[in-house]
């Protein structure tokens, strides 16, 4: 009897072990949030942290597809412009193989004291590499301008977006972005964002609603299919040895 029980204990503890595996594949990976940083002499006027992921659209013989493509560590580089003529300032982030992706940082025309982010612009390429068997290889030039008096932040501060948000570059194309946070128009060396002065998107929580409620429910899922089988098995078990003991 003892044995049973056992071998029994092992089985549910095997099962609830691979319903929380389960739950791992449940939640999408998020992309890996980088540091970018750009400096012009002595002053660093962009300081950015953000993940990105780019969803692409593309045609084969056979079907219309789309690949995401995240915005890696390794092998991603950055650069910009602090003094432009034209007053704004730009990061450029050169990842693969000669894609680009530019945001472009502005007065605000609306917003008081404040810059904003004005532009995204994303060069990238179709090639068989990234999309197997595509038809429409070749150069991609996106470039998205947001309404005035979006994404502002005041001089001296930040803004911060802690839910995923995402961005259609185009129709078909979208930029998933986490953790975004940002500065511009810095002018000192300083490189740590301040947490005073601190803009954030709509639906800031601190955390993605939608990934919290995925989560939520597989966690919720597996706990709950471990409780109703532990359940099962206490009664199995005692049943067995009810009908020992009555013998
Ligand atoms: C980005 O900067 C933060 C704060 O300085 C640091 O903790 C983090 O490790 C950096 N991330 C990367 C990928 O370098
Ligand atoms: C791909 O989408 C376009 C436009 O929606 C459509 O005209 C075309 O037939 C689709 N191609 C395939 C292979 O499904
Ligand atoms: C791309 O990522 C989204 C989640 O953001 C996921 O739903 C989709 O299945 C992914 N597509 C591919 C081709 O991996
Ligand atoms: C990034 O590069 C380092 C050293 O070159 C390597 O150890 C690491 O595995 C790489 N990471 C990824 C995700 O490719
Ligand atoms: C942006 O605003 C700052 C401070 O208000 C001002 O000094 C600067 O001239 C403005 N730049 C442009 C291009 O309007
Ligand atoms: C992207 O960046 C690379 C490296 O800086 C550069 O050689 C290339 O011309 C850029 N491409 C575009 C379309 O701006
Ligand atoms: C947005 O602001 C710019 C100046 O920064 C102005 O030229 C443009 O007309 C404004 N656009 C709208 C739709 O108000
Ligand atoms: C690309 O096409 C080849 C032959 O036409 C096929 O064997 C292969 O599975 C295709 N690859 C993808 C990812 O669809
Ligand atoms: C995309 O933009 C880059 C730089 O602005 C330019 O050199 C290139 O010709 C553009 N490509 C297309 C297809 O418009
Ligand atoms: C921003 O801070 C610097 C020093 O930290 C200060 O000199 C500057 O006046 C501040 N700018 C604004 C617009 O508050
Ligand atoms: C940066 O360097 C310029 C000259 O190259 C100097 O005039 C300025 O005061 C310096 N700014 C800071 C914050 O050190
Ligand atoms: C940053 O600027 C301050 C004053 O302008 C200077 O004393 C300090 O050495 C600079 N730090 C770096 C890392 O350049």
């Amino acid at each position: 009897m003892d044995l049973r029980k056992s071998v029994l204990w092992t089985l549910t503890i095997v099962l609830c072990e691979l319903s929380a595996l389960k739950c791992d594949n449940v939640v999408p990976q998020a992309p890996p949030t980088n540091n970018y940083t750009v400096t012009d002499g002595n002053v660093t006027c962009v300081v950015m942290t953000a993940g990105i992921r780019l969803t692409i659209p593309y045609v084969t013989a056979t079907k219309n597809d789309t690949v995401n493509i995240t915005i890696p560590q390794n092998g991603t580089t950055y650069s910009g412009m602090c003094s432009k003529p034209d007053g704004t300032n730009q990061l450029n982030i050169n990842f693969l193989d000669n894609w680009n992706l530019t945001f472009i940082f502005a007065n605000s025309s609306t917003v008081d004291n404040s810059y904003e982010w004005q532009l995204a612009i994303l060069s990238y390429i179709i090639d068989s590499y990234y999309f197997p068997n595509a038809t429409n290889s070749g150069k991609h030039n996106l470039t998205l301008t947001f309404p005035n008096g979006t994404n502002a932040a005041q001089y001296n501060g930040s803004y911060r977006c802690d839910r995923t948000q995402d961005v259609p570059l185009s129709n078909s194309v979208t930029m998933t972005m986490v953790n975004l946070i940002y500065r511009a128009f810095g002018s000192d060396n300083q490189t740590d964002i301040s947490s005073s002065r601190v803009s954030t998107c709509l639906g800031s929580h601190g955390i993605s609603p939608e990934t919290d409620l995925a989560l939520a429910l597989a966690v919720g899922i597996a706990l709950g299919s471990c409780i109703v089988l532990t359940v099962v098995v206490y009664v199995i078990a005692s049943r067995a040895r009810g009908h020992k003991n009555l013998k």
